[in-house]
């Protein structure tokens, strides 16, 4: 178990930049993810960990990347559906240790129509995954209510998943982050969200979570759908790693862009 989960939280800083491109098991081809390894490639150098579903590890990457996979095990909604919260868990635990999974991630929808259900599923994946010593990252998902990102609601999330047995946690950043990193007694990281204006607030994010307890970040759209994703990958890994201001790191983006 702390092996794995040393793979993924760097031991030398503590931290992780978790590269996810598991955003297909209910968008379908989101941009940028239409051929997963081109965009994936180029920036595995950079990633601790990818967090993706065994159908897109099985069709498209390399068997031979020694990047450590975060297997996205829940789904059943798709986009089309009013209620994404309807979810199960989509791939057993034999089918996960064949993966060579480092972690397994899990949504749950807290306040949702299936909140239960979700909340069940985390109970059921964490059993099986615990047995194998495999740590399972929950994910607060909100479905395609995005205004519930605050944080009395966020922190009700990550310390719930806390509590059934998470290792650790995948959330939004929101005004008053550090009252959910407080609440939750696992590692806390962020997603990144939809493209956001500007480099700059992104990297601006990613600070201001680490500032306030996140010990990093899964961050997908934000790098992967930059025309100059290596150079974005860089900047942001200079801010989880290597304690760069918002501005250096939008600087070494500058540079690295060309
Ligand atoms: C949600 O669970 C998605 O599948 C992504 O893994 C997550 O939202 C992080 O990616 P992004 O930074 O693009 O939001």
């Amino acid at each position: 178990m702390k092996n794995r989960l040393s793979r993924i939280l760097r031991p030398k800083t503590g931290r992780s930049l978790i590269l996810p491109i598991d955003h297909g098991y209910f968008l379908g081809p989101t941009r940028r993810l239409e051929d997963p390894w081109k965009t994936v490639e180029p920036l595995l150098p950079y990633s601790d960990a990818l967090m993706l579903t065994r159908g897109i590890l099985r069709s498209s990457m390399s068997a031979e990347i020694d990047t450590p996979i975060v297997l996205r095990v829940s789904g059943g909604s798709s986009i089309l559906s009013d209620d994404l919260s309807n979810e199960t868990i989509t791939t057993s635990i034999f089918e996960a240790v064949r993966c060579n999974a480092s972690a397994l991630s899990l949504s749950i929808f807290v306040g949702a129509a299936h909140e239960h259900q979700t909340l069940a599923n985390l109970a059921k994946l964490v059993d099986n995954a615990e047995g194998y010593g495999i740590p399972v990252l929950a994910v607060t998902a909100v479905g395609k209510e995005l205004e519930k990102r605050d944080a009395r609601y966020l922190a009700l999330c990550c310390r719930i998943a806390a509590e059934i047995g998470a290792r650790f946690v995948k959330t939004y950043y929101c005004e008053g982050f550090s009252k959910v990193v407080e609440g939750c007694p696992v590692p806390v990281l962020i997603a990144g969200g939809p493209r956001m204006e500007t480099e700059l607030d992104a990297l601006q994010t990613t600070y201001d979570a680490l500032q306030e307890g996140a010990v990093g970040v899964i961050m997908g759209r934000n790098i992967w759908q930059n025309d100059h994703a290596v150079a974005m990958i860089r900047a942001v890994r200079s801010v989880v790693h290597e304690g760069a201001t918002p501005r250096e790191a939008h600087d070494l983006y500058g540079e690295l862009k060309g």
